[in-house]
């Protein structure tokens, strides 16, 4: 399920954004404390619409998390009306097609109402997993290209 964050997931965020595993491939800062946490959900979750949580039906637990990427801070030359998706989900959860689950369900919403005509993914060249999320859900390999120093791979997904 993918619902919007709220400030009372800080704990479950910490328990899976403190863990190395999944920030060193996301490209963000270890979070180390409930309170980064929590400050993380309010300055950039909250003030981003087209972010949400992966829950689990199961138990409620948000377990991940996928959006958009801030207009300007995408990590390769967007075209127009295109925009960047980025996501991660816990290291427990990682293999079972969580992600992919996720991805396929933003994917019509960004078509049909955000109407974009296109949506951008990058990663590091390491990242297998994050590149066959990707491929999984239809996206084509675009370019390869240097990131702050690190080579990476972008696809892209044409809507219209
Ligand atoms: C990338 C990430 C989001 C994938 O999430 P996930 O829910 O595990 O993804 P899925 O289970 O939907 O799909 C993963 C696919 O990669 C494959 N895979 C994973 N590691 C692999 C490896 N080392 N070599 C080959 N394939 C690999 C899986 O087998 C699966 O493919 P399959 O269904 O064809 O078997 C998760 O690993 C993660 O959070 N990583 C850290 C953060 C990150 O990298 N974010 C993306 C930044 S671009």
């Amino acid at each position: 399920m993918l619902r919007h964050w709220k400030l009372e997931d800080a704990g479950s965020l910490y328990k899976y954004a403190s863990d190395g595993r999944v920030s060193e491939l996301a490209l963000w800062p270890r979070h180390d404390s409930v309170e980064m946490s929590r400050m993380v959900i309010e300055k950039y979750f909250l003030t981003n619409p087209y972010n949400f949580a992966i829950v689990l039906r199961e138990t409620g637990e948000p377990v991940g998390c996928i959006g958009l990427v801030p207009r300007g801070e995408e990590h390769f030359n967007a075209a127009d009306n295109e925009r960047e998706v980025g996501y991660w989900i816990g290291y427990p959860y990682w293999g079972r097609g969580l992600t992919t689950e996720a991805l396929k369900a933003l994917i019509p919403y960004c078509r049909d109402s955000l109407g974009l005509d296109s949506l951008l993914i990058t990663t590091d060249n390491l990242n297998i997993a994050s590149q066959r999320v990707a491929e999984k859900c239809g996206f084509q390999f675009i370019a390869s290209y240097e990131h702050n120093g690190i080579s990476s791979k972008a696809y892209r997904l044409t809507l219209k």
